[in-house]
């Protein structure tokens, strides 16, 4: 990993209150980052508001989850258009707890990210396999299929069945607006991280793929990060692999100083 080049995201998931919300901002807000390092934080949608009004702009605001169109009559739901308007630049989509708890599936995620893209909003687009495919020699298939899903839609690798799908995909991406996260599930809030070894040996097959499914440029060039029971003390033999960009983390995410220690595993 490369420091100029480091990517670490907080995903709080659903937890936090407006006190213990306001006690992490102002941890962050002292916290010493290491300059390079780009960092974001995901905080729950109704707590967006506050952070972005508190929170240094050295770290940037990211959403849980977005809606797959344009928004309107879509009860419960959140707007590309909204998180733009209240200062997101970013979104995670594909997380595992949406895929596996909610049932999102492939073309659901893809057509989320493509349209996000299109409204500029960066997508982390995670990815990874879970514990039976893992054990039955699956990995990759299903990270290449998963990852197939969200390129697909911005290459029309995959059947275009209507108009709107067709000007969706055929906008111009920016793969600089794309971070991928590689987030096997049996390693997520698990405590059981997965080896520098596991974790690099995915991430260069993944880039692989982008490199013969998109381009060597796109390949060389896209942060490709690990997620999975990530801390202060496991980060810093993560961070020497060379293929690994980043973190995206959870639980440690919630303790300030102990996010900051990951942000600067790479130095
Ligand atoms: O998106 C981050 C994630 O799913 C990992 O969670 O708690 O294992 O760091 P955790």
């Amino acid at each position: 990993a490369q420091s100029d080049y480091f990517f670490v995201g907080g995903n709080w998931k659903c937890n936090g209150t407006k006190d213990s919300i306001s006690k992490l901002v102002s941890d962050l807000n002292s916290a010493k980052l290491e300059a390079d390092v780009d960092v974001v934080v995901s905080p729950p949608f109704v707590y967006i508001d506050q952070v972005k009004n508190s929170l240094t702009d050295r770290i940037e605001i990211s959403a849980q989850n977005s809606w797959v169109g344009k928004g309107g009559a879509f009860t419960g739901e959140i707007s590309v258009e909204q998180l733009k308007d209240i200062g997101c630049k970013w979104v995670i989509l594909g997380h595992s707890e949406r895929r596996h708890v909610i049932g999102e599936d492939d073309q659901f995620i893809g057509k989320k990210a493509a349209y996000a893209l299109t409204q500029n909003l960066k997508v982390i687009a995670c990815i990874g396999e879970k514990l039976d495919e893992r054990e039955t020699g699956k990995t990759f298939d299903v990270c290449f299929q998963q990852m197939k899903a969200f390129a697909g839609r911005l290459l029309l690798l995959i059947d275009v069945s209507s108009l709107v799908d067709y000007i969706v995909t055929n906008m111009v991406v920016n793969w600089d607006d794309v971070v991928i996260a590689y987030e096997p599930v049996w390693a997520i809030g698990t405590g059981k991280v997965a080896t520098p070894q596991q974790a690099q040996e995915v991430h260069v097959a993944v880039r692989d793929w982008i490199k013969k499914n998109v381009s060597a440029e796109v390949a060389s060039k896209t942060r490709i990060i690990y997620g999975g029971s990530v801390n202060g003390s496991n980060c810093a033999e993560l961070a020497k692999e060379e293929d690994i960009d980043g973190f995206l983390v959870g639980g440690a995410s919630l303790k300030g100083p102990e996010f900051a220690t990951i942000v600067n595993a790479v130095t």
